[in-house]
């Protein structure tokens, strides 16, 4: 189930909140500390109105929530709106005493018991822990301790490396028996388990309405069920990701999810902040990643984990895509192929003999293979001559200080921009002010933030014809998606792809 949790200070906004999400959920838990005080009267009536299971929540700021109230007080509230509205679920914090549920009906000192209640009503309690700092040793048995009382027991939790993350993803092996149960993996790393969370047994995921998320980690339920289709997951369904650090600003999901759905396979690409590929490797083994794609800083600490790779990476040193082929891991490049997708055709035929590169690091290395492999002649040309010399020597290319770049104006085909200068939203740099472009070379930007830089624009206006990063992106996503599935991007997909990266450059 995707679960919203309400994050409004209003009984009429909390509906708001439904109705915008109301097709995306399958139940709605309704956070209580979050209202205002005049509102709780009114509380009691959010699931008659909204026609979901709901869940009430009174949470105190030790877990996450608002409430500063004692906890009798706070269970005396909870309990008021609880047993006059018609709700399916109660979560109660696994610390509170069995003193906390007594509550006084008079002054003749007539009590009831919160907890016998519920059961009488047939309201389920979800008996829940929240971690903010960590894992805490022993999650198993906690585990098991919350749900002998025959509760649901739900531990929220904050994983801090992907060994933690690990931990949680054995939850579904080791805890066979507890078979209702909520798991959540909070903050940055627990966003895959958030996703995956069928996969942790976890018979719910928490999202939040757009705007200020209601924990740390979540994410919106349009996403949740439209981008992720995570409730769709099930034992066959084949896991894709991204790994990197940072991850979250990539738009790899964007592309491979829709594409998954539009080709009718039933596959899911997640993203995974990583700080060990030594873990991650455990953890793709564990849940049986299919493949993934690889970013900043991991393309080449990838390398020895590989069983295969293809002779690009090993020329580059670096590798982008991984997929698991016959038992082995397999590494690819798809950059390279990707750069050379909008040129390849111009240097078959010959019109591109000569090469600029400008730049010596990770990007211009992909650039320089691709271009000397399919027999161009490059120039490698930086800022720092020493790396320009270290790559034209591995590339058997020349090179030079970019001190010198314009007195190879007019000399060159294709001219390929890889440095950083000129990147959103430094839009007026330009890392080449000297060169002057004669309107016949080939100009080409890696950069796809902004559609065009500076230098791309300069080129432009002197006649050249140009190429620009978000090409090159598009190219590397196509491929990339082949590599994952043996088929090529769905062509009605096409245009939204464009789309995608077109916004995100705004
Ligand atoms: P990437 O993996 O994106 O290629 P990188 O390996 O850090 O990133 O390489 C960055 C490239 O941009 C280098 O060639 C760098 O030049 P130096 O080797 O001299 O550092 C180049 N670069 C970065 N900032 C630059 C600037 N302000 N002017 C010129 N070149 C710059």
């Amino acid at each position: 189930m995707i679960c919203l949790t309400t994050t409004a200070s209003t009984v009429e906004e909390t509906l708001l909140q439904v109705k915008e999400n109301k097709e995306y959920i399958d139940m709605v838990e309704l956070r209580l500390d979050m209202l205002n005080e005049n509102e709780l009267e009114d509380a009691f009536r959010v699931p008659q109105l909204v026609k979901l299971p709901v869940l009430a929540t009174f949470r105190r700021k030790i877990d996450g929530g608002k409430s500063t109230l004692s906890n009798k007080l706070r269970i005396a509230k909870l309990r008021k709106v609880v047993l006059q509205g018609e709700f399916t679920y109660v979560d109660l914090e696994s610390d509170l005493k069995k003193s906390d549920f007594k509550v006084k009906l008079n002054n003749e000192g007539e009590k009831v018991d919160f907890e016998d209640e519920l059961r009488q009503r047939g309201i389920q309690i979800i008996r829940s822990l929240h971690d903010f700092e960590k894992v805490p040793v022993g999650l198993y048995s906690l585990v098991e301790k919350l749900a002998k009382k025959g509760d649901i027991p739900k531990v929220a939790v904050t994983p801090n490396t992907i060994v933690d993350v690990l931990t949680l993803f054995r939850m579904e092996d080791e805890l066979k028996s507890v078979e209702k149960k909520i798991i959540v993996g909070m903050g940055d790393y627990g966003v895959c388990t958030r996703i995956l969370y069928k996969k942790l047994g976890s018979m719910l995921t928490y999202c939040a309405p757009k705007g200020p998320t209601a924990a740390p980690g979540q994410l919106t339920p349009k996403d949740m069920k439209v981008l992720y289709r995570a409730d769709k997951v099930n034992d066959n369904t084949a896991i894709y990701g991204i790994i990197g650090n940072p991850v979250f600003h990539t738009d790899s999901p964007k592309i491979h999810n829709p594409g998954f759905d539009g080709i009718n396979y039933n596959a899911i690409y997640v993203p995974f902040l990583v700080d060990k590929i030594r873990s991650f490797f455990r953890l793709a083994e564990l849940i049986r990643i299919h493949g993934f794609s690889v970013t900043a800083p991991y393309k080449r600490e990838v390398l020895p984990y590989l069983g295969k790779i293809t002779r690009e990476v090993m020329q580059i040193g670096a590798c982008n895509t991984v997929t698991r082929i016959q038992g082995m891991w397999k590494g690819t490049n798809t950059d390279y192929y990707g750069f050379l997708s909008p040129v390849i055709e111009k240097i078959k035929t010959g019109s591109v003999k000569k090469a600029l590169v400008i730049g010596a690091g990770g990007a211009a290395s992909s650039v320089v293979w691709a271009l000397v492999n399919y027999g161009v002649k490059v120039t490698v040309i930086n800022r720092t001559v020493e790396k320009a010399q270290q790559l034209a020597s591995k590339t058997m290319s020349s090179f030079d200080s970019l001190n010198h770049i314009d007195k190879y104006s007019g000399k060159v085909d294709l001219v390929v921009q890889t440095t950083v200068v000129g990147m959103a939203p430094d839009l007026t740099s330009d890392p080449a002010p000297d060169f002057y472009f004669t309107g016949k070379e080939i100009v080409y930007d890696l950069i796809y933030s902004p559609d065009h830089t500076a230098f791309l624009q300069r080129a432009l206006e002197s006649g050249c014809e140009v190429v620009n990063g978000k090409r090159m992106l598009w190219e590397q996503g196509l491929l990339q998606f082949e590599a994952f599935t043996g088929y090529h991007y769905p062509r009605e997909l096409v245009n939204s792809f464009e789309e995608i990266l077109v916004n995100n450059n705004d």
